[in-house]
C-alpha cells in the first residue's frame, strides 16, 4: 500500500495538487472542462486520480428487499493516464468480476481493510477507457437502511434508502469516493413490482408495473450525492418545477407543508443565479432517516419530523435547496473543507427565508443558530476537541462524520455575515453569484476560496480581515456580527416574568411561532420544580406536541429537571425518530446521571434497530454500547 503511505505523507506536509490533462476521447461524457480538473489529495479516499479517474457511471442494479442485498454492475467511463491501474473505494462489497468494454477480464486486488474500507485496484492497459465491476452489497453496508414494513408509515411494505455523505457511497457502489471526483450517471434499477424507486436524478412520477426504473443525472456530481430510495411512494405536484414524494399516508400533508417550495426556487435564483438542475423535488422518508435533510441533487431526502402541520419548519427545505448552489454546484474538495458546503448554505438559506418570510423570521433563525454554535463550541472545548472549532478541519485518520459539527454551519455563517457587513450586501451578493458561476461543477478548497475572496472582494474593496483567525484558528473571533431578534426580546421578557413566579397562563404567547417556542424552552431557568414543569406542560401541552423541534427542546428540559412524567413520551419519541440531531443531545443528557443512563440504555435497546448506521455509530459511543454488548476482539 505504498501509494496510501505516500498520500498520507503528502497530506502531512502540504496540499498536493495534481493537474490532470484532458482526454479528448471521453469528452462527450463530461460537461466539465476536463482540462481544468484539478484533483486535490483526499485523505478519505484511496483513489489516485492522477493515475486514472472516473467521469461517468452506468448502474444496472437489482434490489432484493427480502435478502437486503443490492446486486449489480457498475460501468465507468474513465480518463486513463496510462499508469497501469485505476483505484476505487469499496467497503463491505463483494466484487464478482471486473471487465473492460470488450468483456475481457481485468485483474483486480483488494487492499487491507481500514475504517475507509478496502481499496480496489484494477490493472488496466493504456487503451482502457471503460470498465465494469460486477458486485453485491454486504451486511454492513452503512449507506443503506432497510426498513421492515413495521418501520414505515404505511406498515405494509418494506423501504430502503441510501445516505452517501460523507464516505458511505463506497458501501453500496464501488466508486472513487472523494468529493473532488465528479461523474454523470445513468441507472437502471429493478425493484419488487409493488414498490417504486427514485434517485438523485431525473425521476418518473408514476409506478412501473414491472418494477423497472431508469434514471439519468446529466450534470457531473460528486459520488456522495448518488442516492436511491425504494418503497411504497407516491408523488404530488407542488409547482411547475417542484413536487414531493412520500408514502401515501403522508404525501398530501407533505405537499401542503411544502407549498412554498416553488417560491423558494424562484427566490434562490433571484439571489444567486439560475437553478441548474431542472426539477427540484423532495422525498419525505420514514422517521429513521438520520438527518433533517440531505441535498441529493434534484431530489432532497428529508425527515418527516419537519412536517409540523403549519409549515413552520420548512427553512430546512430552503437549506437543502440552497445546496443546489453551495455544495452540489461548487463542492468542498475534501471533508476538511466541509464549511464551504455548509457555511455558505446556512447563509444562503437565511437569505431565501428572509425573502419569503421576512426579516423577523431570518433573525430568529440566526439567533437559534448562534445558540447552537455557542453550545457546540463549549462542548467541543470541554471534550478536548478545540481543534474541531476551526473552519478548516483536519480530519486525518478520522471518520469525517465525527468532525462535522455546527461549527462548519454557524461559524461559517458568521464569517459570511461578517463579509457581508464589511463589503455591503450588494457587493457581497454579486461576489457570491460570480463565485457560483466561476466554479460551477468544480470542487473548491478553502485556500482557493480565500485567494478568490481576496482577489475579487476584499482587495478591490480595501477591506482587510483577519482571515487566519476566522479560518484556521479555534473559537469564534470577537468581531463576529452580533445576532439579535426583537421578537425574541419579547420571549425573553416572558421568561423573566415566568421565572419570577407569574403563572404560565398569564404569559402573552398567543402569536408565538415555533421559533419563539424553541427560544422560550431553551431559555428556561435551571432547577425547575416538578410543579412548575407540570404547570408549563398543562398550559402549553409540550409533552404531547406534534412539532418535533418543540417536543425535542421540551424533552431536553424534562431530562435536565428530571420531570419523569414526560419520559413515556420521550421514550416513544426516541424509538420512533432516528434523526441524529435529536438523539445525540437527548441520550447524552440522559447519560449524565446514573439513573438516566439506565433509562437511556433501556430505551436504546428497543430503539437501536430502528436507527440508521449514522445514528447508531454516534449513540453507541454516547452510551458505551459496543463495549457493553460485544466481546472485545483484538
Ligand atoms: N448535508 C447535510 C447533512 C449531512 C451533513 C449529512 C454531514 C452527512 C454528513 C444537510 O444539508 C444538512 O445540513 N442537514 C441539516 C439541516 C439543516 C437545516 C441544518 C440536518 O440534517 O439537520
Ligand atoms: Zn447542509
Amino acid at each position: 500500500m505504498i501509494h496510501l503511505k505516500m498520500k498520507l505523507l503528502a497530506a502531512a506536509t502540504a496540499v498536493l495538487l495534481t493537474a490532470c490533462s484532458a482526454d479528448p476521447e471521453s469528452a462527450d461524457t463530461v460537461d466539465a472542462d476536463e482540462a481544468a480538473i484539478e484533483h486535490v489529495m483526499d485523505k478519505h479516499s484511496a483513489s489516485t486520480p492522477d493515475e486514472a479517474y472516473i467521469t461517468h457511471l452506468d448502474l444496472e442494479l437489482a434490489v432484493d428487499m427480502a435478502a437486503e442485498v443490492i446486486t449489480g454492475t457498475a460501468t465507468y467511463d474513465i480518463v486513463n493516464h496510462g499508469k497501469g491501474r485505476i483505484v476505487f473505494d469499496t467497503r463491505g462489497l463483494t466484487i464478482a468480476e471486473v471487465k473492460d468494454a470488450d468483456g475481457r477480464v481485468l485483474k483486480h486486488t483488494l487492499g487491507d481493510s481500514t475504517f475507509l474500507g478496502r481499496a480496489l485496484m484494477v490493472e488496466i492497459g493504456p487503451e482502457v477507457k471503460r470498465l465494469s465491476i460486477a458486485y453485491r452489497t454486504g451486511a454492513g453496508a452503512d449507506a443503506l437502511q432497510w426498513l421492515s414494513p413495521q418501520q414505515t408509515g404505511g406498515k405494509r411494505h418494506p423501504f430502503l434508502f441510501t445516505q452517501g455523505q460523507a464516505i458511505l457511497t463506497r458501501t453500496w457502489i464501488p466508486i472513487q469516493d472523494s468529493p473532488g471526483i465528479r461523474i454523470t450517471y445513468n441507472a437502471n434499477v429493478h425493484v419488487p413490482a409493488e414498490l417504486m424507486a427514485v434517485m438523485s436524478a431525473s425521476n418518473t412520477t408514476t409506478r412501473n408495473a414491472a418494477g423497472n426504473y431508469s434514471f439519468s443525472m446529466l450534470q457531473p456530481i460528486p459520488p456522495y450525492l448518488i442516492a436511491l430510495a425504494v418503497g411504497d411512494i407516491e408523488y404530488r405536484n407542488i409547482g411547475p418545477r417542484t413536487g414531493v414524494y412520500a408514502e401515501p399516508e403522508l404525501v398530501d400533508k407533505a405537499a401542503k407543508e411544502f407549498a412554498d417550495m416553488e417560491n423558494m426556487v424562484i427566490a434562490a435564483e433571484e439571489l444567486y443565479g439560475p437553478y441548474r438542475w431542472g426539477r427540484y423535488d423532495v422525498i419525505v422518508l420514514p422517521p429513521s432517516f438520520p438527518f433533517g435533510g440531505m441535498e441529493n441533487p434534484m431530489l432532497t431526502f428529508a425527515t418527516p419530523t419537519i412536517l409540523a402541520g403549519d409549515g413552520s419548519l420548512t427553512a430546512l427545505i430552503a437549506h437543502e435547496l440552497a445546496h443546489s448552489w453551495s455544495g452540489n454546484l461548487v463542492t468542498n474538495a475534501t471533508w476538511d473543507d466541509f464549511w464551504l458546503n455548509e457555511g455558505f448554505t446556512v447563509y444562503f438559506e437565511k437569505r431565501i427565508c428572509e425573502k419569503i418570510y421576512g426579516q423577523d423570521y431570518a433573525e430568529m433563525l440566526a439567533v437559534l443558530g448562534r445558540q447552537e454554535l455557542t453550545r457546540t463550541m463549549h462542548d467541543l472545548k470541554e471534550d478536548g476537541h478545540d481543534a474541531d472549532t476551526r473552519l478548516k478541519l483536519d480530519l486525518a485518520g478520522r471518520n469525517p462524520d465525527d468532525g462535522m459539527t455546527d461549527v462548519a454551519y454557524e461559524k461559517g455563517y458568521a464569517f459570511l455575515t461578517l463579509l457581508e457587513a464589511e463589503t455591503g450586501r450588494e457587493k457581497f451578493d454579486a461576489f457570491l453569484r460570480g463565485y457560483f458561476d466561476a466554479f460551477a461543477f468544480k470542487s473548491m478548497t478553502t485556500e482557493k476560496f480565500l485567494a478568490y475572496l481576496k482577489e475579487e472582494l476584499l482587495d478591490p474593496g480595501n477591506v482587510s480581515l483577519d482571515l487566519d483567525a476566522w479560518v484556521y484558528q479555534p473559537g469564534l473571533p470577537a468581531n463576529a456580527p452580533v445576532v439579535a431578534s426583537h421578537r425574541f426580546a419579547l420571549v425573553d421578557s416572558a421568561l423573566v416574568r415566568w421565572s419570577s413566579g407569574v403563572p404560565a397562563m398569564e404569559l402573552a404567547t398567543g402569536d408565538w411561532s415555533t421559533f419563539e417556542w424553541m427560544h422560550f424552552l431553551r431559555g428556561l431557568p435551571t432547577g425547575i420544580t416538578t410543579e412548575r414543569m407540570a404547570e408549563l406542560d398543562k398550559t402549553f401541552g409540550f409533552t404531547a406536541s406534534g412539532n418535533a423541534e418543540i417536543a425535542f427542546t421540551w424533552f431536553e428540559q424534562c431530562i435536565a429537571n428530571q420531570y419523569e412524567y414526560a419520559y413515556p413520551a420521550l421514550s416513544e419519541f426516541l424509538v420512533h425518530v432516528g434523526r441524529r440531531k435529536f438523539l445525540t443531545p437527548l441520550y447524552t443528557a440522559l447519560a449524565g446521571t446514573e439513573s438516566g443512563m439506565l433509562v437511556a440504555r433501556t430505551i436504546y435497546k428497543q430503539a437501536r434497530p430502528n436507527y440508521h448506521s449514522v445514528s447508531t455509530h454516534t449513540i453507541d459511543d454516547v452510551l458505551g454500547w459496543q463495549k457493553m454488548t460485544e466481546p472485545v476482539t483484538m
